[in-house]
């Protein structure tokens, strides 16, 4: 299959708009959202026979369809909303873990939901929310390694890394860093949000206590399907946020009933990933990484700005510094997304970094580098603007 705008009718996109942010909520295909739209319709034609026959069979299809994926242990492996109920379930279980004084550590790149969540955490256990800074333009990996070892201390309790930040789209070194947590006695949670679909994953040889991700940014499943697993030394003692009828029978059976709901992003994980397969995993990456690098490197040049990660941190998104000084408030990088799409029909996302702008690219299969040069050019009318 051929790669770029010919491609693009495989999804639902507007052409009218040029999408630059597959990374925010994913973009799923419409072979994926027809057969999502199947296995609703099985669910209505016989709600009781789907959910006591059908709903079984098709979660351990599913579960075993993505533990092939992303080399997981099935019985490891559970289904969840989004990453956000991923890392609530988690630290919500950890709770119990905690005393007044632990720390819960995290980089200051993390996702601004999960610095609520650890927020929320602390105030209910008397442990200490502690964000610290990674540089960024970062250095290197062993830059990145080192900073985090630095900030362990016989207080650290929990750290939650991201395996791709979401405001600077860095992959982190997280093998290297489990491998030291865990030496330390340290409870490792990563946050896979993006990593499913534009890493190749290995969950069971990681060696992380806990990996969330979601399906539905990377690997085309519709909104509301993320994966948990949990190494099996936590199994019994995590639990859903939701208490429901099988409560005491297991991690897995725990979690496959949450209460009544629509399932169907689960049960369209076999759908997403034949579509995934149809594109070719390594096609499909080499393709994304080599136009993430190519439009990088042409906004800074163009720009007159500096790349802020090598290339070989950075996987299928990228994020570069807006070259104005303005004053930041909570609402501005909304209003910058705002700003973009009305009058440039352009979808981009912005986010701040110690009281920096960026805007953050991404590339999919779908995208070609003249979206990127359509960028530029907005981008060089608004500065010009601005100034
Ligand atoms: C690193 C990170 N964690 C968590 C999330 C939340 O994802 P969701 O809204 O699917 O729960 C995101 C979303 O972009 C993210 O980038």
């Amino acid at each position: 299959m051929e790669f770029g705008y010919k491609i693009k009718n495989e999804w639902l996109l507007d052409d009218e708009v040029t999408f630059l942010n597959h990374g925010s909520f994913g973009a799923t295909p419409l072979k994926v959202l027809q057969a999502k739209e199947e296995i609703e319709r099985r669910l209505e034609r016989e709600p009781l026979s789907f959910f006591a026959d059908e709903f079984p069979v098709l979660l351990k299809e599913s579960i075993s369809r993505l533990a092939k994926f992303v080399n997981a242990n099935e019985e490891n492996l559970v289904l969840v909303e989004n990453a956000t109920t991923g890392i609530n379930t988690i630290l919500r279980s950890l709770e119990k873990e905690l005393k007044p004084g632990d720390e819960i550590i995290t980089p200051n790149h993390v996702y601004p939901g999960i610095r609520n969540t650890m927020k929320f955490i602390a105030e209910r256990t008397g442990a200490k929310a502690i964000e610290f800074d990674i540089p960024f333009p970062v250095i290197d990996n062993d830059k990145i390694v080192e900073i985090i070892t630095q900030q362990i201390n016989s207080k650290t309790k929990i750290i939650i890394l991201d395996h791709i930040a979401s405001p600077t789209a860095l992959i982190f070194p997280i093998e290297g860093i489990i491998r030291i947590c865990k030496s330390k006695g340290i409870i490792t949670i990563i946050d896979g949000a993006h990593a499913p679909g534009m890493l190749e994953l290995n969950l069971e040889s990681l060696g992380a206590d806990f990996y969330t991700g979601n399906c539905h940014k990377w690997m085309f499943t519709p909104k509301g399907c993320a994966l948990l697993w949990v190494s099996k030394e936590w199994q019994n003692r995590i639990n859903p946020l939701a208490i429901s009828l099988f409560h005491g029978n297991g991690f897995q059976e725990e979690f496959a009933w949450t209460g009544t709901k629509n399932p169907s992003p689960w049960f369209s994980l076999s759908p997403a990933i034949d579509f995934y397969n149809s594109l070719g995993f390594e096609k499909l990456r080499e393709y994304n990484h080599k136009l993430i690098c190519d439009a990088t490197d042409l906004i800074c040049r163009e720009l007159n700005v500096t790349e802020h990660a090598k290339y070989d941190m950075l996987g299928f998104m990228s994020s570069i510094e807006l070259p104005i000084k303005i004053t930041i408030d909570e609402k501005t990088t909304m209003e910058l997304r705002n700003h973009f799409m009305k009058e440039y029909r352009i979808e981009l996302p912005f986010h701040t970094l110690n009281n920096k702008v960026f805007f953050r690219i991404s590339a999919q299969v779908y995208n070609e580098i003249d979206d990127y040069k359509r960028l530029v050019s907005a981008l060089k009318d608004f500065i010009s603007k601005i100034k």
